[in-house]
C-alpha cells in the first residue's frame, strides 16, 4: 500500500501566512502540521509516499527532503495549479501504479494515528473507505448522508442545507476504482475536480464505499481558530523538558518545554506551552496553550493561546491572545509623536486592536 499526501493548494483561509509560505508547514507545538501526518503514515507501516506540491514546492521539499528523517521514501508530484483533491489523484496515477493507497490531506491532524484504519482496509474488499466525524457546522465541510443500513447514499461538498452532521475527515483509503472515477468526473462550479464527486461516482456505480466513524480527535487546520485549537490539544500532552536556561527570577509552571538554547530572563511560563530553540524571553509572561517557535525575541509582553513563528520579535505591547504571528514579524511600541498605531500589514491580515 502507498500513501498520497496533499501539500499543494492555495491556503486562502490562512492568509497572509500562506502568501509567503506553505500552510502545511505552520508549526503546531513547534512541529509542522505535515510532519504529524507523515509520522502517522509511517506508523501504519507505509513507506512509499507521494507528496503533491504546488507553488510552495521548494519549501516543502526543503523541510521533508527525501523522507529518510521519517523512515519513508518520498516522491514529489508537481500540481501546476490547485485543481482539486481528485485532480491530485489523477496526476499521481503513475506513482500509485495499481496499488491501493491512503490519501492524506497535509493540513489535517488526526490524533491516534491511522494504523487501525489502514489495517481494516488491507483486510476488506471495499473499493474505498471514507472517514466521517460529527461536526457542529457541517456546511463548512464535505458531508455524507447515510442510509438506515449505515451505507453511504450521498456526499455533498459544503452544502447550504446539510443532510447530516457527518463531515468527511481528510484521510481516505482507495482501491483501484478511484482512478476511473477521477477520470470520469467534470470540474465543479469552483473549477476543481472534487473528491466528493469522485466518491459519489463510485457509490452511484455500485462500488463498495465503506464509512468509518472517527472517534478520536480530528481537525482541518486550514483556519486560524482550528490551528490554535489543534495547538492547544497537542500541547496538553507534551512531555515537559527544560533544555534551555532559566534564570533565578523566572518561573515555570506546569507542562512546559524549553528547547535548547532558549533563555528566560525574569519571565514566567505557565504551561502547557513550548518555547523554541534560541528564543529569548525577557520580563515576559507566556500563558497556557502558547507555542513560540525558534529564534524569537519576546520582551515585556504577556502572550497566551497563541502561535508565534520563527524569528518574530514582540516587545512591550501589553497582552496578546488568540493570535498567530508570522515569521520575522515585528510587533513593537512606538514612542514617536504623534501618538499613533504605525502599521505595515500584509494583504488579507487581520488585526484587532484593544482600545480602552
Ligand atoms: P483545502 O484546505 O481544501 O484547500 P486549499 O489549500 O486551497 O485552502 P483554502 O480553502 O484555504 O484556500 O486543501 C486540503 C489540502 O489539500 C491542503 O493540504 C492543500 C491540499 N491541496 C492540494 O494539494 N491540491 C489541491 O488542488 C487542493 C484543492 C488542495
Amino acid at each position: 500500500m502507498k500513501a498520497l499526501v496533499l501539500a499543494g493548494g492555495s491556503g486562502t483561509r490562512l492568509r497572509p501566512i500562506t502568501h509567503t509560505s506553505a500552510k502545511q508547514l505552520v508549526p503546531v507545538a513547534n512541529k509542522p502540521v505535515l510532519f504529524y501526518g507523515l509520522e502517522a503514515i509511517r506508523g501504519a507501516g507505509i513507506t512509499d509516499v507521494g507528496i503533491i506540491v504546488g507553488e510552495t514546492a521548494a519549501e516543502i521539499e526543503n523541510a521533508v527532503g527525501d523522507g529518510s528523517q521519517f523512515g519513508i521514501t518520498v516522491t514529489y508530484i508537481r500540481q501546476e495549479a490547485p485543481l482539486g483533491l481528485a485532480h491530485a489523484v489523477l496526476i499521481a496515477r503513475d506513482f500509485l501504479a495499481g496499488e491501493p493507497f491512503v490519501m492524506y490531506l497535509g493540513d489535517n491532524m488526526i490524533i491516534g494515528g491511522i494504523s487501525g484504519l489502514v489495517e481494516e482496509f488491507r483486510h476488506t474488499t471495499s473499493d474505498a473507505l471514507i472517514l466521517l466525524t460529527k461536526v457542529d457546522n457541517p456546511s463548512a465541510f464535505g458531508v455524507a448522508e447515510l442510509g438506515a443500513d449505515g451505507r453511504i447514499i450521498r456526499l455533498v461538498e459544503k452544502p447550504a442545507d446539510p443532510p447530516s452532521d457527518l463531515a468527511l475527515v481528510g484521510v481516505y483509503m482507495f482501491g483501484l476504482a478511484i482512478h476511473e472515477a477521477v477520470r470520469s468526473i467534470k470540474p465543479s462550479g469552483r473549477g476543481e475536480l472534487e473528491i466528493t464527486e469522485a466518491i459519489q461516482w463510485l457509490v452511484d456505480g455500485g462500488y463498495d464505499v465503506a464509512p468509518h466513524l472517527v472517534e478520536g480527535y480530528w481537525k482541518d487546520t486550514g483556519r486560524l481558530d482550528d490551528m490554535l485549537e489543534t495547538n492547544r490539544h497537542i500541547l496538553e500532552s507534551i512531555e515537559p523538558a527544560i533544555h534551555g536556561t532559566v534564570d533565578e527570577h523566572s518561573t515555570i509552571v506546569g507542562r512546559v518545554v524549553i528547547e535548547e538554547g532558549a533563555s528566560l530572563v525574569r519571565s514566567t511560563v505557565r504551561g502547557p506551552a513550548i518555547i523554541g530553540r534560541g528564543t529569548r524571553l525577557v520580563d515576559t509572561y507566556v500563558g497556557p496553550f502558547t507555542s513560540i517557535y525558534h529564534s524569537c525575541v519576546v520582551e515585556r509582553t504577556e502572550i497566551e493561546y497563541s502561535i508565534v513563528l520563527e524569528r518574530a520579535t514582540i516587545r512591550g505591547i501589553g497582552r496578546i491572545e488568540d493570535s498567530l504571528i508570522g515569521r520575522d514579524a515585528e510587533v513593537v511600541p512606538s514612542s514617536a509623536l504623534p501618538k499613533a498605531h504605525r502599521l505595515m500589514i500584509g494583504d488579507h491580515s487581520r488585526v484587532s486592536v484593544a482600545t480602552s
